[in-house]
């Protein structure tokens, strides 16, 4: 399925699909100030210039996102990212270990940084990403500075994985929309913040065990809403409720699966065969088809938490509100 895709194969066909004019009309939006809908390996973002706070304000307002969350600033290598922000050894170690790839790490910003206040909520610290999607990539470096992406959806909605749902959720404030096929990892980037102790603020595609593994261990973040200010809310919700650990839905329930199962009706199976990596591909599209059919509740199945599994759930537990 998705997971068996790799970044490379896909892009090729991509970029021949936009051209470069796909690329060149969304590089003048963003210097025009205007947002770009763009895909990346993780999810769909919502881009605008990270240096222009009027095109910044834009992306808040097209989210209905609360300004005190601030933005990851995209970039295409290490090297652009070392003109926004201070990186020590551990930061060095992690970005050669990961980037480009599903990845954010939380620095200090230098001096002379690019990134405007508001695209980091006033804060002293910028998360950087170095994507690996082919065209994001090609944007990043047509256009040549930073770019505040969010994930495309408005604020609390789950995050668009495909060109469609993107451009339902925030297709109207964006100037120009770039396909990327369906996302890969179909989560969002892993945070990590290198302030004191290296702090895991949201679990996603690389896994706490993969980064323990180039730096040590990571601090447990306890207040992790207040150093990630975007975990505070509800987040990645549908219309329908949420139920977790369901082995036997209730009658008029949604289903999502997750290895083999007997319940049949209105059932989605993340992964039949039981491989985090395909359920997490698979989910918030999941979420968004089983919220479709106005089931009274989406049921979803018991899913490990070790590896992969923790992001997972981590975004179900939001899904469902048990946080916030
Ligand atoms: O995979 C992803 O990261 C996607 C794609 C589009 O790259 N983007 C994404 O952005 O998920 P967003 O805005 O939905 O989530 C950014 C997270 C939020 O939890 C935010 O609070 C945190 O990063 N964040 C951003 N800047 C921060 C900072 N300076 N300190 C702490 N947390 C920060
Ligand atoms: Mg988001």
């Amino acid at each position: 399925m998705a997971g068996d895709r790799s970044d490379s194969g896909r892009g090729e066909g991509e970029r021949e699909a936009h051209g470069d004019a796909g690329i060149a009309r969304a590089v003048a939006a963003l210097r025009a100030g205007s947002l770009v809908i763009l895909p990346t390996e993780t999810v769909y973002g919502l881009g605008a210039d990270a240096a222009n706070p009027a095109a910044v304000a834009a992306i808040y307002e097209a989210k209905g996102r609360p300004r005190f969350n601030p933005l990851i600033s995209h970039v295409a290598d290490i090297a652009a990212a070392e003109r926004l922000a201070i990186f020590d050894d551990r930061a060095h170690r992690l970005a050669a270990a990961f980037w480009p790839g599903p990845l954010t790490l939380v620095l200090p910003i230098r001096p002379d940084t690019p990134v405007c206040d508001l695209a980091r909520a006033g804060l002293e610290t910028v998360a950087l990403r170095a994507p690996a999607h082919p065209v994001a990539q090609a944007l990043l470096r047509a256009f040549g500075g930073p770019v505040v992406a969010p994930s495309a959806n408005r604020s609390g909605r789950p995050s668009p994985t495909t060109f469609v749902d993107a451009v339902e959720e925030t297709g109207v404030s964006a100037a120009a929309a770039l396909e990327g096929g369906p996302c890969r990892v179909g989560l969002e980037s892993t945070v990590v913040a290198l302030l004191d102790q290296p702090r895991l603020l949201r679990p996603g595609a690389v896994t706490r065990a993969e980064i323990e593994a180039v730096i040590g261990p990571l601090a447990e973040a306890q207040d992790d809403a207040k150093r990630s200010p975007g975990r505070l809310t509800r987040h990645y919700s549908p219309e329908a409720p949420v139920r977790l650990n369901v082995e036997a839905p209730e009658l008029g329930e949604a289903y999502l699966a997750f290895g083999p199962t007997a319940v049949v009706g209105n059932v989605l199976n993340l992964s039949p065969t039981a491989d985090p990596r395909e359920a997490a591909a698979n989910l918030f599209a999941y979420l968004r088809a089983a919220d479709r059919t106005r089931p009274t509740a989406i049921a979803v199945a018991p899913i490990p938490l070790d590896g992969l599994g923790e992001a997972i759930n981590d975004r179900l537990i939001r899904a469902a509100g048990y946080i916030g």
